[in-house]
């Protein structure tokens, strides 16, 4: 008999509490948190979607790692196995521990960047497209043009534009080109894959130029599901042989590893090129810690090889990836604007088609994250003007393109009735839509405001 439903595959041995509480508490929490969900404590949610990063559930297997570890300044078994998971994976010969994504990017593209250099992504996430700014130089996003539309169909819609990366590379020169970057899943683009064609074609236009080609692969496995199941020619292959195959067309890779390695600290960077490595490693030594440990504790490192083979398993990558589309699709069918098709790690709402009648200027993300908050518990994060809103000269809002709020989904951590107990929430958002307000910020920070602005309910 072939089953419906897809159950988790695994069984839990060990739990959290989840504390409950009414919606009067609620409201009461959110009035001390200031209308901002970044603010509330962690034991005052009852389903926490703010992120997929560092939130995963280990295995048996990884907590034993955890007993394991061993904890040498240098030459530690832990960074052998870590040095052998990942020299397995990616297939190149360098590979440098760091303490999370964000990490290795400082490393890599403060060796790379600098004023006159230009980078060149599908979507840099904030953190790499921070790095690089931080550095001098520029980051430029050539997503294909399917991508700015939130509910068309398209198999890869984390693709790049190839057209315009050759426009842009004879415009700036092949020499000012830092990197291109392929972020896969493409996060900032709702968590959509990008296929094995593009990344082949990418791949040679690189190599035409001697432009250097790496990789974001923080959610790597993800992708792999997504080439295996949508991509011809990939039905036959394992979803770690793509993963590599992936790997064979790039020159270097960064990872968080709070995503795909289900752990819930680690990163690493990964070279083929041995002065790159040296320099690199130069940099690493003096900010994160010795070369063979980076930023990171032996029984991390332990844990981190584990979950990067786990996380492969083809039980767990297609209940990974059929949960979050469960989610996902229910919405859509229940009339929620969601990004479509739904992507890996997340599921995307256009707050903007939910409250026509809430303006940009009056944050209807924000809205409806306070909505989830108050109504189920739920906590989100808004991707829209209030993450990437700017002024102008007369302190006008310059609102983002899009008015997003992202569930992110942790790994193995949630079940099928926590996703219902969701979609039930999602039905009073629903039912009430009508009736909700806007909110005004009445105190930020100069940057990345979204972590501690103070909100006010109009
Ligand atoms: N690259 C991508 C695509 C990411 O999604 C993240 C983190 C990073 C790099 C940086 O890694 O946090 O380990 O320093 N994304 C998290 C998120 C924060 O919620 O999407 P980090």
């Amino acid at each position: 008999m072939k089953h419906k439903t897809i159950i988790e595959p695994f069984k839990i041995k060990s739990v959290e509490p989840i504390l409950m509480s009414t919606e009067q508490e609620r409201i009461e929490y959110m009035k001390k948190a200031h209308n901002n969900p970044f603010l509330l404590d962690s034991d005052q949610i009852i389903i926490d979607f703010l992120t997929d990063s560092g939130t995963s559930a280990m295995s048996v297997e990884q907590w034993a790692g955890v007993m394991r570890g061993d904890e040498s300044y240098a030459g530690s078994k832990s960074w052998k196995a870590m040095e052998k998971a990942v020299k397995n994976l990616t297939g190149m010969d360098y590979i440098l521990p760091t303490h999370q994504g964000r990490a290795a990017e400082r490393i890599i593209y403060g060796y790379l960047g600098g004023k006159g250099k230009t980078f060149i992504s599908n979507t840099h996430f904030d953190t790499t497209r921070a790095n690089i700014e931080y550095s001098g130089a520029e980051a430029i996003d050539i997503p294909i043009e399917e991508s700015y539309h939130s509910s068309l169909i398209h198999p890869f819609k984390g693709n790049l534009d190839t057209h315009q990366l050759k426009a842009l590379i004879r415009q700036k020169g092949a020499e000012n080109i830092g990197a291109v970057i392929l972020t896969v899943t493409n996060n900032s683009g709702g968590g959509q894959p990008v296929s094995m064609e593009n990344t082949r074609e990418v791949s040679k236009i690189c190599k035409e130029n001697n432009v250097l080609f790496l990789l974001d692969c923080c959610r790597i496995a993800e992708n792999a599901y997504f080439i295996k199941h949508r991509e011809a020619g990939f039905e036959n292959k394992t979803y770690k042989a793509i993963a590599q195959e992936m790997f064979s067309l790039v020159d270097g890779a960064a990872m968080s590893s709070k995503k795909d390695a289900l752990v819930n600290m680690g990163g690493f960077l990964s070279l083929r090129d041995k002065k790159i490595a040296q320099e690199c490693t130069n940099r690493l030594i003096i900010t994160e810690g010795f070369a063979t440990y980076g930023g990171l504790s032996g029984r991390d490192m332990e844990a981190l090889a584990i979950g990067l083979k786990e996380v492969f398993e083809p039980d767990y990558l297609h209940y990974r990836i059929k949960s979050t589309t469960y989610l996902g699709e229910k919405l859509h069918k229940m009339g929620i604007p969601v990004i479509m098709p739904i992507g890996g790690h997340a599921v995307y709402v256009d707050a903007k088609k939910l409250y026509t009648h809430i303006p940009p200027h009056q944050y209807p993300g924000q809205a409806l994250v306070c909505e989830l908050y108050i109504k189920g518990g739920i906590r989100t994060v808004e991707i829209g003007s209030v993450m990437f809103g700017k002024y102008d000269e007369k302190g006008e809002l310059i609102p983002a393109p899009m008015e997003l709020v992202r569930l992110a989904i942790p790994r193995r951590v949630y079940t099928q009735s926590h996703m219902e107990y969701v979609v039930e929430t999602f039905e009073e958002i629903l039912k009430t839509k009508e009736t909700v307000k806007g909110y005004a910020i009445t105190e930020e920070p100069e940057f990345l405001r979204h972590f501690t602005a103070k909100f006010e309910k109009l």
